[in-house]
């Protein structure tokens, strides 16, 4: 792949010294146990692995089969992509997810799931927008109201997810603030007191923020309150370089999505995993982070097979490439294929030494306007950010329009 970008902004900035900084992260690794090695009637000759479901994890047989998901777990933080709070808690059981999030297709799905839990949740939501934003007479800013139901449902599942995971749970700020930093601070301090209202603190919370440099920018303001950020929808190095620069707690790079925009691009019907563009996109930004010491936590979601998806075995080909990176976020399905295939699979493939020496990045700053000049390069970066902000932003019509119907 070639990164036309790194050569212009190598060329027009000023090389800081390459201080290799050896980073240890804040957060601390944790090592499950899918098996119960304690019951010896399985024995080794048994390699039956167990499927990871909703019904079947608390039941899981006993077996010295370690499976790669097990071994993945050691090296890179896991955490759910899930908005289902029975699917979450099922996983969160097996004491291998430390993270959860929540994202506007989750809420809008369980606007709509009718299922008693999550009615109780847009009730509670609609009865607080009326609540703190209208009087006897009425609403007198109805979006207003409405942003704020939003916002209160948001939180409402957050705070179910925070229950049921160790670690953060991810929530989003209103998706068509994605270029107005201002209005997207203000929503995230909002969402953080809502928080705070249920007795839910702060450092369980990341604030997601898509990464356009605006959005970057409310991190920076963000961060330097104290509240945590998760920089999404990230396809670019650009993106993941502002954000950390930023001082953002999280970047969420689409190592999938950036793969199939170079497919669709270039007519290649498979890469090799190690030479996949997705996977060497998140490479190169996990690298920038550790060469100069930025402590941005590189946390890859979405995922394709990248040797096409014919290829028995493929759909796991990304996350076994980024092996050993800071966090990834798994759907469920993928963490069951993970779960039924041999530890043996997974061979740590990134590790901070060697991503910082391997960094041909300079440490550039960048400003506004350099950020944009680069940006009007980066094609893959601007198709695939629009593409993510529009379809967010048709989930939260949806809700919003189930939402009206509530009140
Ligand atoms: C061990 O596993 C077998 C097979 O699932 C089961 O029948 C047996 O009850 C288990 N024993 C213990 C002590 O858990
Ligand atoms: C950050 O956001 C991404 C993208 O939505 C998500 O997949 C990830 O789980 C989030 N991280 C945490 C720690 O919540």
């Amino acid at each position: 792949m070639k990164f036309p970008l790194l050569t212009i902004v190598a060329a027009l900035t000023a090389l800081s010294p390459a201080s290799v900084a050896a980073f240890s992260p804040s957060h601390h690794a944790t090592t499950i146990k899918l098996y119960d090695i304690s019951n010896t009637s399985w024995g080794i000759s048994s390699r039956t692995p167990v499927r990871i479901s909703a019904t079947t994890t608390s039941k899981a047989p006993t077996s010295l089969y370690i499976s790669a998901l097990e071994t993945l777990a050691d090296m890179t933080i896991l955490s759910i992509d899930s908005g289902d709070i029975d699917t979450v808690s099922s996983y969160a059981k097996t004491g291998l997810i430390t993270d959860a999030t929540t994202n506007p297709l989750f809420v809008s799905q369980a606007a709509a799931n009718g299922d008693v839990r999550y009615e109780a949740m847009v009730s509670d939501a609609v009865s607080y927008a009326k609540r703190v934003t209208c009087t006897e007479g009425g609403c007198p800013v109805p979006e207003e109201t409405l942003n704020v139901a939003m916002d209160k449902l948001a939180v409402n599942l957050g705070r179910e997810l925070v229950n049921l995971v160790p670690g953060r749970v991810s929530t989003e700020v209103d998706i068509r603030l994605s270029y107005d930093t201002q209005r997207s601070v203000e929503r995230a301090r909002s969402i953080i007191g809502m928080y705070k209202e249920c007795g839910v603190p702060s450092n369980r919370i990341l604030i997601k923020l898509a990464g356009t440099w605006e959005g970057v920018q409310a991190a920076r303001i963000l961060e330097a309150e104290g509240i945590q950020c998760n920089i999404t929808l990230v396809f670019s190095f650009l993106q993941a370089a502002a954000s950390a620069q930023a001082k953002a707690y999280l970047i969420s790079p689409f190592p999938g999505r950036i793969l199939d925009w170079h497919k669709k691009q270039s007519g290649t019907a498979g890469y090799s995993p190690d030479a996949d563009p997705g996977v060497l996109a998140v490479k190169r930004m996990y690298a920038y982070f550790r060469k100069f010491g930025y402590n941005t936590i590189c946390m890859p979601a979405s995922w394709r097979p990248s040797r096409g998806s014919e290829v028995l075995g493929s759909d796991v080909d990304e996350i076994l490439a980024l092996a050993g990176v800071d966090e990834m976020t798994i759907p469920p399905s993928l963490l069951n294929s993970l779960s039924i295939l041999e530890s043996t699979n997974v061979v740590r493939k990134v590790e901070p030494m060697g991503a910082a020496a391997s960094c041909n990045d300079p440490d550039f700053k960048l400003t506004e306007e350099s950020y944009a000049a680069y940006w009007k390069t980066d094609v893959c970066g601007q198709e695939k950010l629009k593409e993510g902000i529009d379809a967010f932003t048709v989930e939260t019509e949806k809700l919003i329009k189930i939402l009206i119907d509530k009140f």
